[in-house]
């Protein structure tokens, strides 16, 4: 078996970064309104990473020690070459986990080539069974070719496959046992997760359509039986298993039970920047790096490291004020 690096990507919290989340594209099929806003302006082509250049920075960062890459987008599979890039990643022998986060949408005709270019583990975002709540959430998506993508990836008999919910009260908070119904007929796991302020949008005020992870539980609490689980994916969700059932039902609550004290990852957008937080613009050019010092990983790798110094403590979401965060959730992908 290869060898794992030790991680040299410690911050000044102590905390081990070996996790990377790579938005390969901001451009996305849908438009899902706490996401985006309803006119959007992508990135023109010379601002975005090549996929050669995200392949550096990837294999870089393996040989610092992560063992962990999620490929996110706005929507990574409408990116050209993208299975290229992942068969690519998919090879670098260091690294544990290639997952993939994905609207979906273009699964039926991708589940296949995503299983073979060695991608672990696929969460698909889902908010809705309603078709028309969904095309009113996600304004340009058609709710039965996700649901095929759903039974795409299911037949590739991925190491789990996840839905991610965000939800909104008085759009999509009486589905959420649905959802979990949906979830556990499908012997996959789901996540809930709170609203965050990135960027302006403009159908709905986010402090009132604050719905809490402990009002979802208690909803579910109702239907369902729901034990806490210790298990860990290396991402923010806290698990709990629905008894005799495969599922496992995740809360992703940046809100009400902050998670940054055990945070482990970092993100690089698509045009290049390393953002160290989520929830915060602290960042490191690194397209600049790679174009201004060709060939010269060790310089990559040193601005790596050295950036892990400016990875910021926490961040601070306030519902109530306008974002402070104008990127949209688009250029991350979460
Ligand atoms: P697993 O590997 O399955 O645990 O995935 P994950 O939950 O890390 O990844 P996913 O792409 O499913 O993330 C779900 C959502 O969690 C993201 O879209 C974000 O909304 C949120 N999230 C992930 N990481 C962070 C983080 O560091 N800070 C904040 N505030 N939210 C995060
Ligand atoms: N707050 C919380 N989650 C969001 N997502 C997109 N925008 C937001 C937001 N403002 C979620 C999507 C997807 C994941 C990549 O990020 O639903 O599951
Ligand atoms: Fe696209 Fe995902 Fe944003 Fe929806 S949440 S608009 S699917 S990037």
């Amino acid at each position: 078996m290869t060898q794992i690096p030790p991680s040299q990507l410690i911050d000044r919290f102590g905390r081990k970064v070996d996790y990377l989340r790579i938005s390969v594209t901001d451009r996305c099929d849908f438009r899902c309104v706490y996401c985006m806003a309803e006119e959007m302006t992508f990135l023109p082509r010379a601002q975005i990473l090549t996929l050669e250049e995200i392949y550096l920075i990837a294999k870089a960062f393996t040989d610092l020690g992560v063992n962990k890459i999620r490929v996110t987008g706005g929507e990574p599979l409408v990116r050209k070459g993208l299975l290229n890039l992942l068969d690519e990643i998919g090879e670098i022998p260091t690294l544990k986990e290639l997952v993939l986060t994905t609207n979906g949408s273009h699964l039926p005709q991708m589940a296949e080539r995503l299983k073979q270019a060695n991608v672990k583990r696929i969460n698909i975002s889902l908010d809705t069974l309603n078709p028309t709540k969904f095309k009113e959430i996600t304004r340009t998506g058609d709710l039965h070719q996700v649901l095929s993508g759903i039974e795409a990836a299911k037949n590739q008999n991925f190491e789990r496959i996840k839905i991610n919910a965000v939800i909104l009260k008085n759009r999509n908070h009486h589905e959420v046992c649905d959802l979990v119904q949906f979830a556990v007929d499908n012997s996959i796991d789901i996540s809930f997760i709170e609203e965050m302020p990135l960027g302006i949008v403009n159908q709905h005020n986010r402090a009132e359509a604050y719905y809490s992870s402990d009002s979802i539980k208690a909803d579910l609490d109702k239907q369902f039986s729901l034990t806490a689980s210790v298990e860990k994916t290396g991402g923010p969700s806290n698990y709990f298993q629905v008894t005799d059932t495969k599922t496992r039902v995740g809360f992703i609550s940046p809100h009400s039970s902050n998670f940054c004290s055990t945070c482990n990852r970092v993100r690089l957008t698509a045009e290049g920047r390393l953002l160290l937080c989520l929830g915060n613009e602290h960042s490191v050019d690194l397209k600049e790096i790679i174009r201004t010092h060709p060939n010269d990983n060790d310089y990559l790798k040193q601005a790596i490291i050295q950036a892990m110094q400016i990875k910021p403590e926490k961040h601070e979401f306030d519902l109530k004020e306008q974002p402070i965060i104008l990127r949209y959730m688009n250029a991350t992908g979460g």
